[in-house]
């Protein structure tokens, strides 16, 4: 408990699936969770949820692809809470269709969400950390980033630039006191998820070697394990949770 006590922590797309997973247990942990997300219903209602049990927790409509509302929203958090510690670069999408089939838009979409909304969250707040000289950054890949999949053209390019991006951040910024990691999630079961055909993530199921899907909170514990003193000594690294899809 309390692991993240006081810590002011940015959590992107932290309305729905894992983010919204995360953002109750980083609130449960003690920090003050800033959400940032487009789907305000769904940010309410976790905010809800986080107010009832006692934790602290704010909700800006922020688009991460858009560089300059990134910077504008920064620029709100310091003046009202002085400091971000933590930054969980969680937001994503997908718009799946074969390199036959993709469009240039489909191609466009993914890559500004879930590859540019990191570089836009992480440049502005990155700032911050630097004159704190303290950070954490936690940036969300994907076992798909590390070995492809069909259908995934824009969705592979991102997760695979994510953690390129992971690794020259952490040489950029360790020696300031900011650690960089990235999570690589498997199959988690979330609404991303559920857009999967059912014979398709049988399929999929049958190949994890621990024969099921992960849970959002597997991811959550994740977050929490790169943002909390626990990691420390950890920077650079790409942590899959995935039940063992990569070995
Ligand atoms: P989800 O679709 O359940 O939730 C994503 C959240 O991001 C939503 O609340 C959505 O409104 C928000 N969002 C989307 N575009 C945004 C934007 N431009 N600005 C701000 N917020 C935005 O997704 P899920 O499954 O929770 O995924 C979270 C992260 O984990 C994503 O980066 C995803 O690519 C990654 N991931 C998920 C896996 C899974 O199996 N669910 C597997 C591997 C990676």
């Amino acid at each position: 408990m309390n692991k993240l006590n006081n810590m002011v922590a940015v959590i992107t797309g932290g309305a729905a699936g894992i983010g919204k997973t995360t953002s109750l247990l980083f609130a449960k942990e003690g920090a003050q969770v800033i959400i940032w997300d487009l789907n305000q219903e769904k940010a309410e209602e976790t905010i809800q949820m986080i107010s009832e049990t006692g934790g602290r927790a704010h909700f800006m409509k922020v688009d991460t692809s858009d560089f300059s509302l990134v910077e504008k929203a920064v620029d709100y958090l310091i003046n009202e809470f002085g400091k971000i510690d933590i930054l969980v670069n969680n937001a994503g999408i997908t718009r799946d269709a074969s390199l036959k089939k993709m469009t240039i838009e489909q191609w466009q979409q993914v890559i500004d969400v879930n590859l540019t909304g990191v570089f836009n969250c992480t440049k502005h707040i990155a700032d911050q950390m630097l004159k704190q000289e303290s950070g954490r950054i936690i940036n969300t890949s994907s076992v798909v980033g590390l070995y492809g999949n069909f259908g995934q053209t824009n969705y592979v390019a991102a997760k695979s630039g994510v953690i390129g991006m992971t690794k020259v951040w952490a040489r950029e910024l360790g020696r300031k006191g900011i650690n960089v990691n990235a999570v690589a999630p498997g199959f988690i079961a979330t609404e991303m998820t559920q857009k999967v055909p059912e014979e398709v993530l049988k399929g999929i199921e049958s190949k994890i070697p621990l024969g099921k899907m992960g849970k959002p909170e597997d991811i959550a514990k994740a977050y929490l394990f790169l943002s909390s003193d626990d990691s420390n000594y950890v920077n650079g690294t790409v942590l899959s949770v995935d039940g063992g899809m990569v070995v």
